[in-house]
């Protein structure tokens, strides 16, 4: 008899912390729903699929218009990730780009949310895609210490070599401006037209330093069509890159 009270009661205090967990969760993705509505919806659309009231224009060339667009949440694919292709990114990930937000795209920082309000509305990004359900976050894959070679004139060279046979310049150009043959045919994975992104002027949107640069050619941008290296280049490899792409940017004489 006793011991069936104590089961009883064991199972009553689990259920209970279990609902308490619940409803926690329940009101702090209320909470980001509120600060989603106030300052996320005019750009990425009050159900979060990307359609808000706000149009971007990236170029306009030759009577073509490129248009930017803020993200669909509803799809759960990210760009500027930890983690590896195709799978989702990290709160680590999602937190930095709030805070940061994204370099010549309009995505503003949110240095003023206080940091709760900040996990509360990534909880409530969490609610829009399907795929959070499903599936856990990525492992997030670390840049290790960066070769003391970076930069070095023999770096790179074999960088250049590693852009040529990767053909990177098929989608960059030659110089990495983003006029490549194949630039004007690219489509994001919603099937809408996406420049590759001329990285000689100005900041990248993941980071500017070299372990930002790396991590991009480790995890891709997905859903842009530029892709993960992870496997095709080794780490050595995706250095002599950095080194390459430092010297298109104007950092290295
Ligand atoms: C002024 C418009 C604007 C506002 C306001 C805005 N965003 Fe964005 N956001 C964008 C655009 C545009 C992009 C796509 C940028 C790109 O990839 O070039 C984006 C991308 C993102 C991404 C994708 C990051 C990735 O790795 O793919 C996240 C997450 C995000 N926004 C969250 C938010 C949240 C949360 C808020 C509100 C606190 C917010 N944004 C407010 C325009 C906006
Ligand atoms: C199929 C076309 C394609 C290929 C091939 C490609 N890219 Fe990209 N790349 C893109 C697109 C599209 C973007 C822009 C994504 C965006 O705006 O968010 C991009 C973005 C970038 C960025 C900017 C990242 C940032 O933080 O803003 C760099 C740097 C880059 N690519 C370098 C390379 C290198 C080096 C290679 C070859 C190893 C390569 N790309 C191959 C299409 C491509």
């Amino acid at each position: 008899m006793k011991g069936k009270v104590v089961a009883f009661v064991a199972v009553f205090i689990v259920l209970a912390v279990f609902a308490m967990g619940e409803s926690f969760a329940a009101s702090e993705a209320d909470v980001g729903q509120k600060v989603f509505e106030r300052r996320c919806a005019f750009c990425h659309g009050l159900n979060g699929d990307g359609n808000g009231m706000a149009e971007f224009v990236y170029k306009k060339d030759k009577g073509k218009i490129w248009k930017l667009y803020p993200r669909d949440f509803t799809q759960g694919v990210f760009r500027f990730r930890s983690t590896p292709t195709g799978s989702l990114p990290t709160d680590e990930d999602l937190t930095r780009i709030l805070v940061r937000g994204i370099p010549r795209s309009s995505m503003p920082t949110t240095k003023d949310l206080s940091d709760e309000e900040r996990r509360a509305v990534i909880a409530y990004i969490k609610t829009l895609s399907k795929r959070w359900k499903d599936e856990q976050p990525g492992i997030a894959i670390h840049p290790g210490d960066k070769p003391a070679w970076v930069g070095t004139p023999e770096s790179v060279e074999k960088g250049a070599q590693v852009w040529k046979e990767m053909k990177c310049w098929e989608c960059h150009g030659e110089k990495g401006r983003g006029d490549g043959p194949k630039s004007n045919d690219i489509k994001d994975d919603q099937k809408r037209p996406i420049l590759p992104f001329d990285f000689t002027i100005g900041a990248l949107k993941r980071g500017t330093e070299d372990e930002d640069i790396y991590m991009t050619y480790t995890t891709g941008l997905d859903g842009t069509g530029m892709p993960s290296y992870e496997d095709s280049l080794n780490e050595e490899q995706r250095w002599h890159l950095v080194s390459f792409t430092k010297k298109l940017m104007g950092k290295i004489k």
